[in-house]
């Protein structure tokens, strides 16, 4: 075994005076003494509360141009306040209504997090207004040209602020121990619509201008912006979908259940405390699955399979409104606090809206992804613990199984000992204690001891969570459901058609349909085949399920791996255009990665990454870019 590499290296300097002041306090100071690797800013010092945005977003120039202006807290009467920039272009910073000019210099430049922005103030000032511009190449935005958009005839603009881009396109102090409110006035072309991640209009109007308003106080990877020819229906009166107008209709058919989901959700931890919950269909180069923006979830439009079977995204995203937005991870080594807990509320609003089975499916796929996850990334790797150290590397590199599925099985693993019940009530507490704060890792561990472990020796031999959360890998007393794998279960059957059909010994190939229905099976059933097969049996099998053919991205994912690695040329056209049309990060790297396997697979890959390299997201390309070079 390994020894432990990472230690809790961000630590939390608790102050004794903390323990006689009042408990509200105690809360915020607590959050806001965790150290962030990520982000220049000394929030101890001065620290921002409320951000009223005016900016201009400028298709020609691929520019946005304002102002922000900044309520802070100079907490410790300090002559400097310091904000997060990567490329911005200021011209101008003021203090106090009166606008009066202040002088502002930059820290030295760091590799992935940019530069401090530091600015001179008052022990006094309260307002700070900085004129900037943003940069061409600001790595949170995308402007796409009309050619890139589902209805071609208008340009498209998205922001992506998670993790550390919100400082390409606003300056603000970007860690997520930091919240604050929102304003923002935004100037756009009059036949366009904009959204944020706020309160949002439902129409266009002809100036152009839209104001906006978020109440809670949110962290700045939260802040979102999208500008394009958009469009909006209601699915109930809370919740509803913006998308081009071309993909609206599709799209509202196809997420009819967010209504549903938000009431599941709140039946299982409490009430959504947003406002409403909408989403918004982006164009295929958006690099993510979603993105859980307050208000308005951010989603591919590759997910509108037609059959409405991968809208447990949507479950994912809308969770993440109380676990990450209500309740945020303190720094960006804590990220499996708002992943790992996401995917267990996500796949506990499944389980109400579809069913245990559909439910347990998912968890077997997750403890798959965990185990490949573990297995690619090696037993000395130091990247196999819940607490993670990305102090100076990027921490989307830390956007991984560990995080998702290490995190959910240690919740499950809790779930299994201290029984659903308990952990629910548990939870709910969990999410109402601490809503509209930022929570370390260290934090959580201290809740749970003095809230459901309790010090009982009993539960803590059966949780282990010192193994969970500062050991490496799987710890052995993982929790899962075993009854899809029992006799008589779907998996067992399903995993023995796969071997006689292997085998040859399946006469009737019809029985392998009428077996397997659900997209999830289909999948798993991929998943259950050898690595290696014939033409003759892929085509055998694209002859009985048409999985070439299919629309479910997962199941296209799975497919197209087993057709490259075994050179099933009848795929590769479809395989071509899915590369083309999908720019979802996750979903597409893989078959990369899969293609510079076999013989030749390399130029082929090249060939295609030349035509779908300009729909992609810097994000997706750059990350493409080091895989093909
Ligand atoms: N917040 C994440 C996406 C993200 C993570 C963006 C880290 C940037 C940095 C989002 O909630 C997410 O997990 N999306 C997944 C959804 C899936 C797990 C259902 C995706 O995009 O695939
Ligand atoms: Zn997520």
């Amino acid at each position: 075994m390994l020894k432990k590499t990472i230690m809790m290296k961000n630590i939390i300097f608790f102050i004794p005076f903390l323990m006689i002041i009042s408990c509200k306090q105690k809360k915020e100071v607590a959050s806001q003494l965790v150290e962030d690797p990520h982000s220049f800013s000394k929030p101890s010092m001065a620290v921002v509360e409320h951000l009223n945005l005016d900016i201009k977003v400028n298709f020609e120039d691929q520019q946005i141009s304002g102002k922000a202006v900044w309520t802070i807290n100079n907490k410790a009467k300090s002559n400097e306040i310091i904000f997060d920039d990567s490329k911005l272009n200021i011209s101008k910073i003021t203090l106090g209504a009166e606008e009066k000019e202040t002088t502002f210099n930059y820290g030295e430049e760091k590799e992935y997090i940019g530069r401090a922005l530091k600015v001179a103030i008052t022990p006094e000032t309260k307002l700070i207004t900085i004129y900037y511009t943003t940069n061409k190449d600001a790595s949170a935005l995308q402007w796409l040209n009309p050619h890139q958009t589902a209805g071609k005839m208008r340009p498209y603009l998205f922001t992506q602020s998670e993790s550390i881009a919100a400082r390409s396109w606003i300056p603000c102090q970007d860690s997520p121990g930091i919240r604050f409110t929102y304003n923002a006035t935004v100037t756009v072309p009059n036949d366009l619509l904009a959204l944020m991640s706020a309160e949002n209009p439902e129409v266009k109007n002809t100036t152009g201008v839209y104001h906006f308003k978020q109440i809670h106080p949110i962290p700045s990877y939260l802040l979102a912006l999208a500008v394009g020819d958009i469009a909006f229906k209601a699915v109930d009166e809370r919740t509803g979908v913006y998308a081009e107008p071309s993909v609206l209709a599709k799209a509202v058919y196809e997420f009819a259940d967010m209504g549903k989901m938000v009431h599941a959700a709140e039946k299982l931890y409490g009430p959504y405390r947003w406002g409403r919950y909408d989403l918004l269909v982006l164009p295929p180069s958006f690099p993510f699955g979603g993105m859980e923006n307050p208000n308005l979830t951010f989603i591919t439009p590759t997910v509108i399979a037609g059959d409405r079977s991968l809208v447990s995204i949507i479950s994912h995203e809308l969770a993440h409104s109380w676990s990450g937005n209500l309740v945020t991870n303190a720094t960006w080594n804590d990220f499996w606090l708002n992943e790992g807990f996401t995917n267990y509320f996500e796949r506990r609003i499944d389980e109400e809206i579809f069913g245990k089975q559909e439910a347990e499916m998912q968890e077997e796929f997750a403890k798959k992804a965990l185990e490949d996850a573990v297995k690619e990334m090696g037993d000395t790797s130091k990247d196999i613990y819940l607490k993670t150290e990305y102090a100076g590397r990027n921490p989307d590199d830390g956007t991984n199984d560990i995080a998702y599925e290490k995190g959910y099985f240690f919740l499950r693993t809790i779930e299994a000992a201290v029984g659903r019940p308990n952990f629910d009530a548990f939870l709910r507490g969990y999410f109402d204690s601490h809503a509209f704060q930022s929570v370390s890792t260290e934090q959580f561990l201290t809740y749970l001891n003095e809230n459901l472990i309790k010090g009982n020796a009993d539960l803590e031999k059966k949780i282990r969570v010192n193994d969970w959360v500062y050991g490496p890998g799987i710890p052995s007393n993982i929790a899962y459901a075993k009854g899809l794998w029992a006799k008589g279960g779907k998996f067992s059957k399903i995993d023995s058609l796969a071997s006689a059909w292997n085998k040859g010994k399946l006469t009737d190939t019809s029985i392998l349909t009428k077996e397997i229905g659900t997209s999830n099976e289909k999948k798993f059933f991929i998943n259950m085949l050898p690595q290696e097969m014939t033409v003759k049996q892929m085509t055998d099998l694209d002859r009985q399920f048409n999985f070439t053919g299919s629309n479910n991205t997962d199941i296209q994912l799975a497919w197209y791996t087993l057709a490259i690695r075994n050179q099933y040329m009848v795929a590769d056209k479809r395989i071509e255009d899915y590369l083309i049309e999908n720019g979802r990060m996750w979903h597409i790297i893989p078959l990369y990665k899969e293609m510079m396997k076999i013989p030749g697979g390399l130029k082929r890959a090249k060939e295609i990454y030349k035509k779908a390299r300009p729909n992609y997201h810097p994000m997706t390309y750059q990350a493409i870019d080091k895989l093909l070079d």
